[in-house]
């Protein structure tokens, strides 16, 4: 038995984003999701999809399980869920605001709902969970949306308003850690503007590209607002990093495009604006010659995706020579059965370690998610939850693996 010690002040927590947990949103999602719960029910029933997911409610079979609706009423129970998160010995928590609560008609703001947030960081504060805030977690304002949302510059000049507004409200001035936006390029322009399975569903390479350009200038002008009001905060966005294995010379050459634009582009074009590197891992991929996803998936999650830890070893050891502290911002797995997610969590973080004592300055770790949630296009059943979620009766239950997350969390360190 080995001991795997973090470094001293590790941040040990979990993440969640305001459409999946918070219930009864009103944005662009929403309205995607009434067009589409039928369309996605419909290929749901295509998929084959095991037993133990299609003992669930909501049934993936059925279009509710599309429709975010009240989602985990953690808008209401966040206190209730911090409680939890404390309980498991949790230092930290990343959420994110809702643009459409705090602005949802523009130049309006909702006062009420601003404070609503101001009282989220208190509620985490004085459980001494220090609060990772995410400005923009994917969803826009309806009139975002109407004005072609992140495909308009007008909307990076709206979107620093709403950082600038908020940042300079009293209760988020002192906020250290910030997040301006979640896996801008990789998976939001990809999926909503290039593969078309994200609202606003479009398939155009030149519309991705200028959404791209509008999100790093969003980015750069978000840090700012953010410096003015407090120099001493901390921002950075949350990349979504896959690490890329090659087999064979074509390849190879594969591999260098897929790690320069999936990992490395935004990243470049912000470094100057980032005082950390967010991190979130998922993905494996293999490369064969000019096809992708050639892995060997002998382990995989609920939802299909391969377990394969080691890579969050070389995603982070890549990251190194950028010379930023880099938080974990995600790491986590669809598990109904909570069979896989102990073992899970424990691999990643022996590997993200192994990182660490090679001189990566990891300096937290985010398990996602705190809580089971609503997962974009596939609805509700997928569980990434340290906790269950009753969708019928909102009841939460801890699950056996957050237990054993929340020793390591205790003991700043990982038995091997
Ligand atoms: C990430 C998203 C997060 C969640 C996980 C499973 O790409 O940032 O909201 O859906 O995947």
């Amino acid at each position: 038995m080995v001991k795997l010690e973090f470094p001293k002040g590790f941040f040990w927590g979990a993440a969640t984003s305001a459409h999946q947990v918070e219930g009864n949103n009103h944005n662009d999602w929403t309205e995607w999701e009434k067009e589409n719960a039928n369309r996605l029910a419909g290929e749901a029933s295509r998929n084959n999809l095991p037993k133990h997911i299609l003992d669930f409610y909501p049934d993936p079979l059925k279009p509710e399980n599309y429709i975010s609706g009240r989602a985990c009423d953690h808008y209401n129970r966040f206190r209730e869920d911090f409680d939890i998160a404390k309980s498991l010995n949790h230092n930290v928590h990343r959420f994110s605001i809702e643009w459409s609560r705090v602005e949802p008609e523009e130049g309006k703001w909702d006062e009420k709902e601003i404070e609503h947030y101001r009282e989220v960081i208190r509620a985490l504060r004085e459980r001494e969970i220090e609060p990772f805030v995410t400005l923009w977690h994917w969803t826009l304002p309806i009139w975002v949306a109407k004005q072609g949302g992140w495909e308009n510059k007008k909307t990076i000049e709206d979107f620093a308003r709403y950082v600038n507004k908020l940042v300079r409200s009293e209760g988020f001035v002192d906020v250290k850690f910030w997040i301006t936006l979640n896996e801008p390029d990789d998976i939001y322009s990809i999926f909503s503007y290039f593969k078309g399975k994200y609202p606003p569903g479009k398939r155009s390479i030149l519309k991705t590209a200028k959404v791209l350009k509008n999100l790093v200038a969003g980015h750069k002008t978000a840090y700012k607002a953010i410096h003015n009001s407090n120099p001493a905060a901390m921002v950075g966005f949350a990349n979504n990093t896959i690490y890329f294995e090659s087999r064979g010379l074509i390849a190879g050459i594969f591999k260098i495009l897929a790690n320069a634009f999936w990992n490395f582009w935004f990243l470049k074009k912000t470094l100057n604006h980032a005082d950390f590197i967010g991190c979130n891992y998922y993905h494996h991929n293999v490369l064969r010659g000019l096809r992708y996803n050639q892995n060997k998936n002998e382990m995989i999650t609920d939802m299909g995706w391969e377990i394969y830890p080691e890579g969050i070893y070389h995603v982070l050891k890549d990251l190194k020579k950028h010379n930023k502290p880099v938080y974990i911002t995600e790491n986590g797995i669809a598990d109904s059965r909570d069979i896989h997610r102990e073992k899970f969590i424990k691999e990643h973080l022996k590997w993200a370690h192994k990182a660490i004592s090679e001189g990566v300055d990891v300096r937290g770790y985010f398990y996602w998610s705190l809580l089971d949630n609503f997962e974009w296009s596939e609805g509700f059943w997928p569980r990434f939850g340290l906790v269950e979620v009753d969708y019928k009766t909102m009841e939460r239950r801890i699950r056996q693996s957050a237990y054993a997350y929340a020793k390591i969390a205790k003991e700043n360190s990982l038995e091997v």
